[in-house]
């Protein structure tokens, strides 16, 4: 709310941990005391409440329940002023490296919890909050506190996937138990290990906490605080607050600030005035009545939740009915954090059409109290409550005091349902409450009220439904009627905002159809009347989902008889887990401000193709602290820029090809003012016609050039040999990087000889410098670009970073100040880009065997608004060879940001498709896919369609393993059971295979990289290599390569940061080939050091490291070496089909087991079994933690993450409220991950593998599974053979494909509607 320091009447009293703050003065969010009081552990990872890297601890006292109470909020959304008599603890407050660390924050980092790191200090918070309140936990307990953190980066599941990981007495087994006969010789030599050893973990002793403060307990008294464009009031009782509103009826009230917030940052709205009620006596109330429970409007959801739990308990089941439905709403309501906080009161007055209280609300004729100056009235919530979107019926002067919930009585029946597209912390596509009385003793409707959200701009009652069915029996006619009717009544526009239109429609009756079974069944309980009781294969469709803890394994092999100092191979904790766990790691951001530091902010073209005709700055030159608008004209150097070829603008001149094309930057003294001037910038353009969609480039042939082919064998021929051909195709959706950290970037002017020092989040610290030089006009000696780490990268900062980069340097020259700039997530996700979606197009021919004898593929990617780097035709076989095949690739140039580098890089969406074809095949044929996959495997010393011979090819040991360890078979077989038992819940199964090529194919002069090893006097090493560290461990695994190469323990050997000036020219930390490059760059440094050391050792044998350093030190000799390496006998030539594109293939095989409900759409990940081929591995924790990661983020491709696009190039997914990634209730319920032992790979630093990106693509094995379950719900209702779906197999997609009596009641939409996403305008929530 932007306070300024001069206008206050107001002190602001807090306690930061131990520290009391006492401000005169208040910025908009706690996050500003990242800053101010330098605590930049709390990290912003999205602004807007969804991925909680932001949480901190809250605590207060409060009469009820007794103080002081303890909670976790996301700061980003938590006003400065609300903390007012509040202790705040930050990661930081709760332990130290230095001193001592807290028992959550040890466990986190030495069970490989933390990877890239950024996300870290939030989840140790959640799980410090829940400890305060609760030592003892339960693992529901643990599953709710994590609800609101999002999984990404490298961030290890292992720790969350193990049952309970903060109880002792459970943990994981890990090691290598070898499986082998009674006569293996090799047991001996087994070792067995753990990734981690809980019993060396310290104990939690509840009693070290901080105590809460004294002086906070005072009463709280009338308090304002005046700001730059807000005036912000707390009254101290109802009558000041009533007082207040007549005064300023427009004053919004502010509790939980979970829209209010949302609404000021994003949707830039102004609300001059404020009123805080969240201490106000009567706000607060809980108190029982005759005909229910009465809450004050500002009691939060978490309370709520507790005080209908403890109901629950108390009071006869048929009373609690409405209670219950309340807390299975609770249960899918927003993140803990969010919980923690939101009022009741809030989510009635905001009125959001896909509220989830709302509809129980109405549904339930809950009781409202509203109060004004002039006195109170009570009405009961029906739609009338909501005149229109975002309306209510509250006066200006009025405010919400008090909502009655109201008890059940005997024959009244009451549910809730909830369906979105990630079952956890996410808004509903669809959201409902259905409630039913019988007259007495019987099963006449006497009164039906059904409401829905989700399906107009308000919550509405399916009114004429209610009316028709009332009196009836409930029956199977009833039924039948409610369907017909809502199917009539529950309508929508096919250009509706929301879109899945018809997929929403479908829920409004699928769900109604769940209630029907769930009232059927109480009623054959309750009564004795003539009802029939539910079919059995019927049951499980009322089941409401059952969240099981998940579990894990985690299988891998030190190498035998391996020496104990030799650490390589073993699983080393990642260097920086205790930094990250304690929020003291560094990142870009969290470098301290430059006394004369400014702020950037990027100006962005809102139009997606476009001549730019005018740019009005008048406005925005007038907001306080602007200092400068940059435009083109500001580059000194050259303005065209590229990763490849220079194809794009730094900023634009008179053209925009996408939305969020760079236009120009504002700079100023802080960010908020310089984001506010640079959306107070207005510009005029002429419009030209877009090209969004793939199929729309196809029909106009925009194509960048060179299409590619690759070919072998004769495929006319073949297929004249086939017996069936097939033909088909599959699109395959985008994918957004969401690496936590966004892009950032601090240029700092040295003052002279054209200077600069770059801070920059890349994986790309040489191409950053070089662009940057071209821009400034200057040599690439005078730029120095250094990365100490990343929040996360996964290709996304290996070429998009560079814009920003360069325009935030070119601020820097010309106003001879440091400038920074870190993107807030909506502007990352809108200008940078990422996974390119794809559309296969396949014909098949195969024999009646299943075996496939000729396949053309041609595939479409949708590249942008650039060349970037864009690749798929070498992964389009997967691991099947087929003898006569030609695969063409066509890169579509659209008017989007360009899409760019993103883990796998293309390989995943070629496979993806081989595996629809796969399918098809098998389905065709009806034969079990797995042995269509098994016959038409590659063996040993085939030559995939490039011509490269396949080497020390395991993927038949993977299969088989995999098969085994996931009891394959007795699966298979279950499953088949369960699916005679179930009408509409059905399971799945797929077992895929992964055959990735390493190394960068692309520019063969990036396959080369450089290590600079300083050795000093005291024996301390200083390592230094090309790659940059963005959690994937790397430079924990290059200490490892160092310290086994000199002998010496790893705690001897520190890496600083990767810069310019220490290793120059290196290649992008990419394509999961930096461990091997940079590996044997510094095998070649460390093994030149040893050499120079060996006359010393010779001489002193029994000495000790530092003895032969000092002595070669005295003896003048050079203890700092480079290391240089290149990958030998690389090159392909995609004229000639001749050359080896790839260094060696790492294989993988993945088994998933899934519960998919037919009804609904959502699905539950039962079991994942990996067997993963990573050579002799590195460090098997920090791999392990990657083939999780990898297939998790893979898991987020193919079933959840949904870019949507308006037609006219508007990205409308811009944070995690409506791009949902996964979280940890997708993990699977059960995941397994063995490292395939005794494979090591000669082709790479100690027989090691690539790791980082190989894993992803076998989590297409979930998706397969997804459509093995469909194909069996398709079955009953009579459909058999090859069907379309198209990744992300989302909820929508699902219940569209298991067609059934309910979806032919509604009418369907042209598919292509659906498919391309083209009306899935969401409601603003
Ligand atoms: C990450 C995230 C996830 C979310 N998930 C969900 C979800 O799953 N389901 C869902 O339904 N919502 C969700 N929301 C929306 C939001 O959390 C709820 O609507 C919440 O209940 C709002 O409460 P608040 O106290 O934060 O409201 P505030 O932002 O403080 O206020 C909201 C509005 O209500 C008005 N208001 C508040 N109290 C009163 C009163 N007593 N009298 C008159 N007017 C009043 C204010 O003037 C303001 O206009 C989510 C929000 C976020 C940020
Ligand atoms: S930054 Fe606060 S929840 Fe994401």
């Amino acid at each position: 709310f932007c306070l300024s320091p001069n206008s206050v009447n107001c002190l602001l009293l807090f306690h930061l941990f131990v520290h009391r703050v006492v401000k005169s003065f208040a910025g908009n969010c706690s996050l500003t005391l990242r800053f101010t009081v330098g605590l930049t552990g709390t990290k912003l990872g999205c602004a807007e409440g969804g991925c909680g890297a932001c949480t901190v601890m809250v605590s207060r006292s409060s009469p009820s329940p007794p103080p002081p109470r303890h909670f976790a909020v996301n700061a980003c959304l938590a006003p400065l002023c609300s903390l007012h008599h509040s202790a705040v603890t930050t990661v930081e407050g709760i332990g130290s490296v230095a001193s001592k660390l807290h028992p959550v924050q040890e466990r986190i980092a030495r069970a490989h919890g933390s990877q890239c790191g950024f996300c870290t200090p939030g989840i140790v918070m959640s799980m410090y909050a829940l400890l305060r309140n609760n030592p003892q936990p339960s693992l529901l307990d643990i599953e709710e506190a994590f609800q609101g953190e999002v999984l990404r980066s490298y961030q290890s599941k292992t720790f969350v996937c193990s049952p309970c990981w903060w109880q002792k007495e459970t943990y994981m087994e890990s090691g290598w138990p070898c499986t082998c006969s009674e006569a293996c010789t090799k047991r001996e030599y087994v070792e067995y290990f753990l990734l981690y050893n809980p019993s060396e973990f310290m104990p939690l002793d509840p009693t070290q906490e901080i105590i809460f403060p004294i002086e906070l307990k005072k009463p709280l008294k009338q308090l304002c605080f005046q700001g730059e464009r807000v005036l912000w009031i707390q009254p101290s009782s109802l009558t000041e607050l009533l007082d207040f509103k007549t005064q300023y009826p427009e004053a919004r009230l502010v509790v939980g600030n979970t829209e209010v917030g949302i609404e000021m940052k994003f949707k830039n709205l102004l609300y001059p005035v404020i009123l805080a009620p969240a201490f106000i006596p009567e706000l607060n109330t809980v108190q029982r009545t005759a005909d229910g429970i009465l809450f004050g409007a500002a009691c939060t959801l978490t309370r709520l939740g507790m005080v209908l739990r403890d109901a629950v308990q108390e009071l006869p089941t048929y009373q609690t009915e409405v209670f219950r439905a309340v807390l299975e709403q609770l249960r899918w309501f927003a993140g803990q954090q969010v919980r923690n906080v939101a009022a009741i009161g809030g989510n009635i007055v905001t009125a959001s059409p896909i509220s989830d209280l709302n509809p129980v609300f109405l549904a339930a004729g809950c009781k409202l109290t509203l109060a004004s100056k002039g006195g109170k009235r009570v009405i009961e919530m029906d739609d009338s409550f909501f005149p229109g979107y975002r309306k209510t019926v509250l006066k200006p002067d009025e405010i919400l005091l008090f909502i009655e919930i109201p008890f059940t009585k005997k024959g009244q029946y009451f549910s809730a349902f909830k369906q979105s597209q990630r079952r956890e912390d996410d808004i509903a596509t669809v959201t409902c409450a259905m409630n039913v009385a019988f007259e007495e003793n019987t099963n006449s409707v006497r009164n039906l009220r059904l409401s829905y959200g989700g399906m107009a701009p308000t919550t509405v009652l399916a009114k004429e439904t209610c009316k028709r069915l009332t009196g009836r029996k409930w029956s199977d006619e009833l039924l039948q009627d409610a369907c017909s009717l809502l199917a009539k009544e529950m309508t929508l526009d096919p250009s509706a905002p929301g879109g899945m239109v018809t997929y929403r429609r479908t829920l409004t009756i699928s769900l109604f159809f769940k209630f029907y079974l769930i009232v059927q069944h109480k009623l054959a309980q309750d009564l004795n009347v003539e009802v029939r009781y539910v079919r059995p294969d019927y049951a499980s469709a009322a089941e409401l989902f059952h969240s099981v803890f998940p579990c894990s394994t985690q299988l891998f092999q030190v190498p035998p008889g391996q020496n104990k100092d030799d650490v390589v191979g073993r699983p080393i904790m990642h260097l920086s887990a205790l930094k990250q766990a304690t929020g003291e790691a560094v990142y870009c951001d969290d470098i301290p401000c430059y006394d004369n530091e400014l702020h950037l902010a990027l100006v962005t073209s809102t139009k997606a193709h476009a001549f730019i005709e005018n740019i009005d700055t008048k406005e925005a030159m007038c907001v306080p602290g602007v200092v400068a608008f940059l435009t083109a004209k500001d580059i000194p150097g050259s303005n065209r820029t590229g990763p490849a070829v220079y194809d794009e603008t730094v900023l634009a001149e008179d053209m925009v090809t996408c939305v969020g094309h760079i236009i120009a930057a504002i700079v100023a003294d802080t960010q908020a003012h310089a984001q506010r001037a640079a959306k107070a910038v207005k510009i005029t353009y002429k419009e030209l016609k877009p090209v969004v969609t793939i199929q729309e480039a196809i029909s106009c042939k925009s194509f960048y050039q060179p299409t590619r082919k690759i070919e072998q064998g004769n495929i006319e021929e073949g297929f004249k040999k086939a017996d069936h051909i097939l033909e088909g195709e599959m699109h395959i959706g985008g994918q957004e990087h969401f690496y936590l950290e966004t892009n950032c970037t601090l240029a700092v002017p040295r003052g002279e000889d054209g200077e600069m020092e770059m801070f920059v989040s890349t994986q790309s610290t040489s191409k950053t410098q070089m662009l940057v030089a071209k821009a400034l006009g200057v040599p690439a000696n005078r730029i120095v670009c250094r990365v100490k780490r990343m929040g996360g990268g996964f290709g996304g900062k290996e070429c998009r970073s560079t814009i920003l980069s360069t325009v935030v340097a070119v601020a820097a020259q010309k106003l001879k100040k440091p400038v920074r700039c870190m993107l807030d997530r909506d502007e990352d996700m809108l200008v940078t880009g990422g996974r390119h979606p794809f559309l296969g197009r396949y014909k098949v021919g195969f024999m009646k065997t299943g075996r496939i004898v000729s396949l053309e593929v041609t595939y479409y990617s949708n590249a942008g608004n650039s060349a970037d780097l864009s690749l798929a035709l070498f992964h389009m076989e997967n691991c099947y060879n087929i003898p006569h095949i030609r695969g063409m690739g066509y890169m579509c140039k659209t008017n989007l940001p360009s899409n760019t580098a993103f883990r796998g890089f293309g390989g995943p969406q070629g496979m993806m498709v081989a595996e629809s074809w796969m399918g098809d095949v098998a389905l065709h044929c009806g034969l079990p896919v797995e042995q269509v996959r098994r016959l038409n495997m590659y063996k040993q010393g085939d030559r995939t369609p490039f011509t490269q011979r396949l080497e020390q090819f395991t993927i038949d040991r993977c299969w088989e393993e995999c098969l085994s360890i996931s009891q394959y078979n007795q699966r298979r077989k279950a499953i088949e059971q369960f699916n005679r038992q179930h009408r509409w819940k059905k399971r799945g199964i797929a077992v895929i295979p992964t055959k990735f090529g390493i190394t960068l194919t692309s520019n063969l002069y990036s396959i080369q990289a450089g290590a600079l090893v300083h050795v000093y006097i005291d024996g301390s090493v200083l390592l230094t290599h090309g790659g940059t560290e963005m959690g994937q461990g790397l430079h924990t695994k290059m200490v490892q390569v160092a310290s086994k190469v000199l002998g010496i323990p790893c705690s001897k050997i520190h890496i600083s940061e990767t810069s310019t000036s220490t290793v120059p020219n290196t290649s992008p930390t990419a394509a999961s080939a930096s461990s091997d490059l940079n590996g044997m760059a510094i095998y070649d440094a460390c093994q030149t050091l040893n050499q120079r050391l060996q006359p010393y050792k010779t001489k002193n044998p029994k000495g000790t490291w530092e003895d032969w350093v000092k002595a070669a030190y005295f003896d003048r000799v050079n203890l700092s070496a480079n290391g240089f390496y290149k990958t030998p006998d690389m090159g392909y030539d995609f004229e000639t089909n001749e050359g080896k594109p790839f260094n060696y293939f790492s294989y993988g095989v993945a088994c998933s087991e899934v519960e998919v409900d037919c009804l609904t759409g959502d699905h539950k990940n039962l079991h994942t079994s990996i067997v993963m081929d990573v050579g002799n591995s590195l460090n098997p924790a920090i791999d392990i933690g990657q083939v999780e990661g990898a297939f998790m983020q893979g898991v987020g491709l193919f079933t959840l993450e949904e870019l949507l696009y308006s037609p006219e190039g508007v990205l409308l997914t811009r944070g995690p409220g409506m791009y949902k990634i996964p979280a940890f209730g997708d993990i699977p319920t059960e995941l397994n991950v063995s490292l395939l032992r005794d494979a090591p790979n000669e082709k790479a630093i100690f027989s090691s593998k690539a790791v980082g990106e190989p894993p992803l693509f076998l989590a297409a094995s979930v998706f397969y599974a997804i459509k093995d379950a469909i194909t069996a719900a398709r079955a009953e209702s009579g459909l058999r053979g090859p069907f379309r779906l198209d990744s992300p197999a989302t909820p929508e997609r699902i219940r569209n494909a298991c067609e059934d009596s309910f979806t032919k009641l509604v009418l369907h939409l042209p598919y292509i509607d659906i498919f391309w996403g083209f009306f899935l305008k969401k409601f603003p929530t």
